[in-house]
């Protein structure tokens, strides 16, 4: 099989691109209205883009009332998905109304950032804080309509982390067992059982790549 994407016409019953690109990370983004209503929503189109200034981005499909707070707040916050919390984050992508306060119906307690006015999950291992930088609408995307695709920008200003998941200076993230996402309704959990490590290559003084050797636990 090699089809047209833009045709998308692979003849399956069902669009493989996320199957594809997959695992993805959830953005679990934490976010506030204007009139003060808590949001919680997963975004799978999400990522961390910079190292230095630390920056993450999700997008939306369709205006929602993520974007919609990061864009009138200025801020929103992004905790880390984790399979112990499987339930709630599902819980928590469903079409509820913008009054509904999601971290309620989900069943989790909002704490406040310390660096910015938006709540994280205060159950998860650990959360970004971000200041929103800028959208890019994608193109047809209509902002009359609310139809479309918009990728949002933020700032990481602020990092939470429960400490239990710190273990010898590191942050254990096969420990927190985040949730990642497959393609359909399918998802994965990143574990040690399923995780490894190993060294950057070097080369030899004749330029060829020396054996790997095992990681000593120094990160280089
Ligand atoms: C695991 C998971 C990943 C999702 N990823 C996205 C995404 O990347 N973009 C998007 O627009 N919706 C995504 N959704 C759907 C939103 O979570 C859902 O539309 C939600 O109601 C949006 O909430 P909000 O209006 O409070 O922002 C995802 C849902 C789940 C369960």
């Amino acid at each position: 099989m090699h089809y047209d994407s833009i045709l998308n016409n692979h003849g399956l019953p069902h669009d493989p691109f996320k199957a594809i690109v997959a695992p993805r990370p959830i953005g679990w983004i934490g976010s506030v209205s204007k009139s003060g209503v808590k949001n919680l929503a997963p975004y799978s189109y999400f990522n961390a883009v910079s190292d230095k200034p630390h920056f993450v981005m999700f997008a939306s499909t369709d205006i929602k009332d993520s974007i919609t707070n990061a864009e009138e707040t200025g801020v929103f916050t992004v905790s880390l998905a984790v399979e112990a919390l499987f339930d709630n984050m599902n819980g928590s992508s469903v079409a509820a109304s913008s009054n509904v306060d999601e971290f309620k119906l989900a069943g989790l307690t909002p704490q406040t950032g310390k660096f910015v006015d938006a709540p994280f999950v205060s159950e998860s291992p650990a959360a970004l804080e971000c200041r929103y930088w800028k959208t890019i609408d994608f193109p047809g995307s209509d902002r009359t309509k609310g139809t479309g695709s918009y990728v949002v920008f933020g700032h990481v200003v602020g990092v939470f982390i429960n400490e239990t998941f710190i273990k010898d200076g590191l942050f254990d993230t096969a420990a927190a067992r985040p949730l990642v996402r497959l393609g359909y309704m399918n998802y994965g959990v990143v574990g040690s059982e399923n995780t490894f490590s190993k060294n950057r290559p070097t080369l030899d003084k004749d330029g060829n790549l020396e054996k790997v050797k095992d990681w000593d636990g120094k990160y280089r």
